[in-house]
């Protein structure tokens, strides 16, 4: 763990700041946050290697970007959509929970009749 080194990106993209954990120039992890309107601050995409899981990395990038919403955004109000994985360490660090979300999708059908989907050339 000593050696994996946390680095800050700023992306060109509005409001988008991001840290990767870098080990030997590998990239094992990220984490992302988005500043918003009305002092608001989104925490997004957490991702760590599959290889490299449960040895703190998340912990480690997760703990660098509060450090910094400390000292930068004093009043703001953090939040995010937390999936199952990453939900006990925001509650850990005192996020309440909200309400709960469930991914759902389905398929965008062709409303047209079997024959008038396709062109048929005789
Ligand atoms: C979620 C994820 C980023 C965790 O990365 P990690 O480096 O393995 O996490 P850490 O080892 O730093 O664990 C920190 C804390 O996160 C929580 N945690 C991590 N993996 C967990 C799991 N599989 N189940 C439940 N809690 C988990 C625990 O609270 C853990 O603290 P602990 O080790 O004291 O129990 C990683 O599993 C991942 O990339 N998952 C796929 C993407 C994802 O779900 N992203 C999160 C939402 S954006």
């Amino acid at each position: 763990m000593s050696d994996i080194k946390i680095i800050k990106l700023d992306t060109h993209a509005q409001g988008l700041i991001g840290w990767i954990a870098v080990q030997n120039d590998h990239t094992l992890g990220h984490i992302f946050m988005s500043v918003e309107l009305e002092m608001k601050i989104k925490f997004l995409d957490a991702w760590v290697h599959e290889e490299h899981r449960r040895k703190g990395i998340f912990r480690k990038l997760w703990n660098t970007r509060w450090t910094f919403v400390q000292e930068n955004y004093k009043g703001y109000k953090v939040y995010a959509w937390a999936l199952p994985k990453s939900l006990p360490l925001l509650l850990e660090k005192g996020f309440v929970e909200g309400d709960t979300c469930v991914y759902v999708e389905r398929q965008v059908e062709d409303l047209r009749p079997p024959g008038e989907q396709c062109f048929v050339s005789c």
